[in-house]
């Protein structure tokens, strides 16, 4: 039987030309289940799309991101900046009332199992295990610990919302942070908890303007994280002919 190759991604932010590059390597890479950490809308010009196309995908597993709450219900939007505010409201009109509602069931964060695999459950949250509402960012090792704190040892964790790829090691109490290695898996050792930041597939913030994800295969005991080149001008050309602000069309060719 082919081994479990599971695909982990987030932070797709309605990038069709990103989702679409994405999807292809995933399925050349032998990805056998999908799971999303949230941020499916918001930003980008095809929120639509990406919902059908991570529908048809039947993912076996999907959390909430900030932005698929604001976006799948009223909530007033106090403290955005302008833009995001902007984008919120533009994206709300282009779904139909059943992917708002869709998006406003998703739960802040759950335990995926894969039972009679062998597979030990693994968490996934869109921003920290610690206030998973609250929508924290995690910058830094102090943040990595309070999320981990709510890992036991064994279990690992994914996470996205900072756009940024990176991941946590904690052995005793002790909390490491490091940049994945290019094109290699990251081998994941007995009784020390990991947290991944599986990065952003459309819209990357580490000065990388390469889209990010990461495929797990828990039967090697592996993650790795690929990048990816896809067509950014068209994406572009599509938040200008939107009206949406054109900083967000920007900052992708800067991955900022
Ligand atoms: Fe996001």
């Amino acid at each position: 039987m082919a081994k479990d190759r599971i695909a982990i991604f987030g932070d797709v932010h309605a990038n069709l030309e990103a989702f679409t590059v994405a999807l292809d390597i995933m399925k050349s890479e032998g990805v056998t289940h999908y799971v999303c950490i949230g941020d499916i809308v918001g930003y980008n010009a095809n929120p639509k799309e990406c919902l059908d196309m991570l529908y048809d995908l039947q993912p076996i597993a999907v959390v909430r991101g900030n932005h698929d709450e604001y976006i799948g219900t009223e909530q007033e939007l106090i403290g955005f900046n302008p833009q995001a505010a902007s984008a919120v409201q533009w994206t709300r009109k282009q779904l139909k009332d059943d992917d708002r509602k869709w998006l406003s069931q998703l739960k802040y964060e759950t335990t995926v199992r894969r039972m009679g695999t062998g597979m030990p459950p693994f968490r996934i949250v869109h921003g920290t295990l610690d206030t998973p509402q609250a929508w924290g960012y995690i910058m830094n090792r102090l943040a990595a610990a309070n999320s981990m704190q709510y890992q036991t040892p064994n279990a690992l964790c994914f996470c996205g919302h900072t756009h940024i790829p990176m991941f946590f090691v904690m052995e005793d109490s002790n909390v490491e942070g490091f940049f994945y290695p290019e094109n290699e898996p990251v081998a994941i050792k007995p009784n020390m908890k990991y947290l991944f930041n599986v990065g952003s597939i459309g819209q990357p913030r580490d000065g990388d303007p390469r889209g990010g994800f990461a495929i797990y295969t828990p039967e090697d005991a592996v993650v790795q994280l690929y990048r990816f080149n896809y067509d950014i001008a068209t994406t572009q050309q599509k938040i200008r002919a939107a009206g949406l602000p054109e900083r967000l069309a920007e900052r992708l060719e800067y991955g900022r």
